[in-house]
């Protein structure tokens, strides 16, 4: 199994297909961190902890031979808050002292086989206790009587580890939990670059890569999401690492609200890395007997590139993440009436979207935003999650069975966290909103969220939900979160756990998911946040896919599907067709077959040959499904770097298959188009549709394919199927 304890050198050693992960008990019980990178057989490690130790300024502890230790420059597991560490700190509590100091040492520890959940967080899972072992170290604080176990996960097979931290107030006091981070990895240097995921909305999780300097560098998100500013995902990788060479390590927050991702090189060129809740907008009471649960973190690490990163993640989340019937089964193939109606729909004319697009092979119509309440526009409504019947003129019911009756699925859009000032709820109870008593409440999309951190709100807005969804047959959810928190506040919090707020009301909204998903377990949930703005694992734990971007523009969202494809896989990306202009279908169609795929248009309104072409990809979805589904991502070409082209490639676990799809993203009649495949097996022949010529894997992925002769205007596509040879 992955974990094995170094007895006679007091060793941690976690390893995975690709990792090793080493943690020492050293003197005077401080944990120490060794070692994390490519995997290596070794044990007795202890010469990897010593750093140099700079005269007085590096506080040292006086049991410890001056020069042999200083938790200002040594490698610390979990590195805490002033005792002699001065870097960023992991873990800070304020005991009863009204001091926060902070000081964990080893006490014991435990090998796990499989994995615990944490209670009330979204977390990875394993179905039998041999996809996974667990090592809990229990640590404590002398001092404040915090006792922090650490735990660490290694799914050896997949080459991906996670950790969290519980921390107990086993004192008699009350305590404040200041900062506590779900992961905290000392590098021994700094050559490494930052890839991170930026964006705004619609343009979210674009990759911005950049060198560590000394100092703090980081992200973070304080909007109450975790925002499509930021994505919750750090990536360090030597310097020159490309898609296919070199030391990457991913890491990735299990959590869908304010977090912090922060990178610290000290003067000795170390790098440590942090990863967890942001502690700016958090702290947590801790009544004695009390424990808290920080968020889980993933962590992947490939000598091979971030290619190879990105794949360990996708299958860790296909397998270990992403839960329920939807896990396996086969999506529905949908079309969404958001963008073909916006507001203004009744049921007729969904009815006649739904006739069209059973012609066209689509198998689900989703009714987005507008069904509700009295809402013919954003200002209105959200809160009152009961049936407009003067656009559903004969109820809910009524219209999923015209849409069933065609053959047709149905889905559903809600908004719960939010709640309109125009609406029967916000007027029956004004104090359900967040808010701080006598400030104005800032207003986004005219309109303001609901308090999911009190279980009164909860259960009002469930019971409504609850009474629309089993009123009939809905087979999908699609769950929006359409602005950020402001004027963080609870109307029942008392003072002293005021800043407990952000992550209480995202403990609601995942117990509210939860609910969701035991109660309608044939439900597909899809998450959304005006787009990608809470894209997240803690989110696809709930809802298998996720809204990937509101810009439908399949040239931008090239960028987007890049960036998103660095940790979530193909599977989890909502992707649809529009009706936008700037390309023909068959670029449309291409980029929407890499997420879920679907349609968001009005197929009333499609040109004949549009429609041909729509039949046409409807085939190519189900031809590709399982090889884009449960392939091996290769991307080939990245918009933002390559000047010509973009280009990607799904290649079938087996090696039998591949789809390789390029788009022009600038056109130049003389220049020279080679194609290379990637991840293919160099020994088998695969016929190829390109020419109907056949070729060994070695030749595709030396060699190449030749497009230079193909005259391809911008944004044309040309795709690439191909097959082993039986
Ligand atoms: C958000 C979503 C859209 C749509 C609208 C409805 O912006 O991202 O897809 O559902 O809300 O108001």
């Amino acid at each position: 199994m992955g974990i094995y304890f170094d007895k006679e050198n007091n060793i941690f050693k976690l390893d995975t297909a690709t990792s090793s992960y080493l943690i020492e008990i050293f003197d005077q019980n401080y944990l120490l961190h060794l070692y994390y990178g490519a995997k290596i057989p070794d044990t007795n490690l202890n010469m990897l902890h010593a750093r140099s130790t700079y005269a007085s300024f590096s506080a040292g502890n006086e049991n410890i031979p001056f020069g042999d230790f200083s938790a200002d420059t040594w490698p610390m597991e979990y590195g805490c808050n002033g005792c002699g560490d001065f870097r960023i700190s992991a873990l800070q509590i304020k005991d009863k002292t009204g001091c926060n100091a902070t000081d964990i040492r080893y006490i014991s520890h435990e090998i796990i086989n499989g994995k615990p959940s944490l209670p009330g967080l979204p977390a990875l899972y394993t179905e039998n206790d041999a996809d996974a072992q667990t090592l809990a170290i229990k640590t404590l604080d002398k001092v404040s009587g915090a006792q922090v176990t650490l735990y660490y996960t290694v799914f050896e097979n997949l080459g991906a580890m996670t950790r969290w931290a519980v921390i107990e107030n086993t004192s008699d006091n009350a305590m404040e939990l200041e900062r506590s981070m779900s992961l905290c990895v000392d590098l021994p240097e700094m050559n490494y670059d930052m890839i991170t995921l930026y964006g705004r909305h619609n343009k979210e999780r674009t990759a911005e890569r950049r060198a560590l300097a000394h100092g703090i560098q980081g992200i973070a998100s304080k909007r109450g999401s975790s925002s499509h500013q930021q994505n919750p995902f750090m990536a360090l990788c030597e310097k020159g690492a490309t898609e296919d060479f070199g030391n990457c390590y991913g890491f990735n927050l299990v959590y869908s609200c304010n977090f912090l991702a922060e990178a610290e090189v000290d003067s000795n060129c170390g790098t440590r890395v942090l990863m967890g809740i942001n502690p700016s907008s958090f702290s947590w009471h801790l009544e004695a007997g009390e424990t808290f649960t920080t968020p889980e973190a993933v962590m992947v690490f490939s000598e091979n590139g971030l290619g190879e990163m990105s794949r360990i993640f996708h299958r860790l989340y296909n397998k270990h993440l992403i839960r329920g019937e939807w896990k396996e089964k086969k999506r529905p193939l949908l079309i969404n009436s958001w963008e073909a109606a916006y507001f203004s729909f009744d049921d007729d004319k969904l009815v006649a979207f739904a006739e069209k697009a059973k012609e066209l092979g689509i198998e689900m119509l989703v009714m987005d935003d507008g069904w509700f309440g009295k809402r013919n526009d954003d200002r209105s409504s959200l809160g009152d999650w009961y049936v407009n019947t003067d656009k559903l003129k004969g109820g809910l019911d009524s219209l999923v069975k015209r849409v069933n009756a065609l053959g047709l699925k149905f889905g559903i859009w809600y908004e719960p966290e939010m709640i309109s000032p125009d609406s029967d709820l916000y007027r029956a109870h004004p104090d359900w909103c967040i808010h701080v008593a006598g400030r104005e409440r800032s207003v986004g999309r005219q309109q303001y969220v609901i308090d999911f951190s009190r279980k009164d709100v909860r259960d009002a807005i469930y019971a409504q939900m609850y009474e629309v969804l089993s009123s009939t047959k809905i087979d999908y959810l699609k769950w929006d979160f359409n602005r950020n928190i402001t004027e963080a506040g609870s109307a029942i919090l008392p003072a002293e756990r005021q800043k407990e707020f952000f992550h209480r009301f995202v403990l609601g909204t995942y117990e509210i998911m939860d609910r969701l998903t035991k109660d309608f377990p044939h439900m597909l949930l899809e998450n959304c946040s005006g787009g990608g703005g809470r894209f997240d694992p803690g989110m696809l734990y709930y809802s298998p896919q996720i809204w990937t971007s509101d810009n439908t523009d399949p040239i931008e969202r090239l960028s987007i599907q890049f960036g998103t494809s660095l940790c979530y896989p193909a599977s989890t990306m909502g992707a649809h067709v529009s009706a936008c202009r700037r390309t023909g279908y068959d670029t449309k169609g291409a980029v929407a077959l890499w997420g879920t795929f679907g349609y968001e248009l009005d197929p009333t309104k499609l040109s004949p040959e549009d429609a041909c072409r729509v039949k046409r990809q409807v085939e190519e979805y189900h031809k590709y499904y399982d090889l884009i589904r449960w392939g091996d991502l290769y991307r080939i070409k990245n918009p933002e770097e390559d000047g010509f082209d973009c280009a990607w490639e799904f290649v079938s676990e087996d090696k039998k298959e591949a789809l390789l799809t390029v788009i022009v993203m600038r056109r130049d009649a003389m220049k020279n188009r080679i194609l290379r495949f990637k991840g293919l097996d160099p020994e088998k022949k695969y016929e190829c549709d390109f020419d109907n010529e056949e070729y060994c894997g070695q030749t595709l992925m030396k060699a190449g394919l030749n497009l230079s002769q193909m005259h391809l205007n911008d944004h044309e596509v040309v795709r690439v199927y191909i097959k082993e040879v039986d």
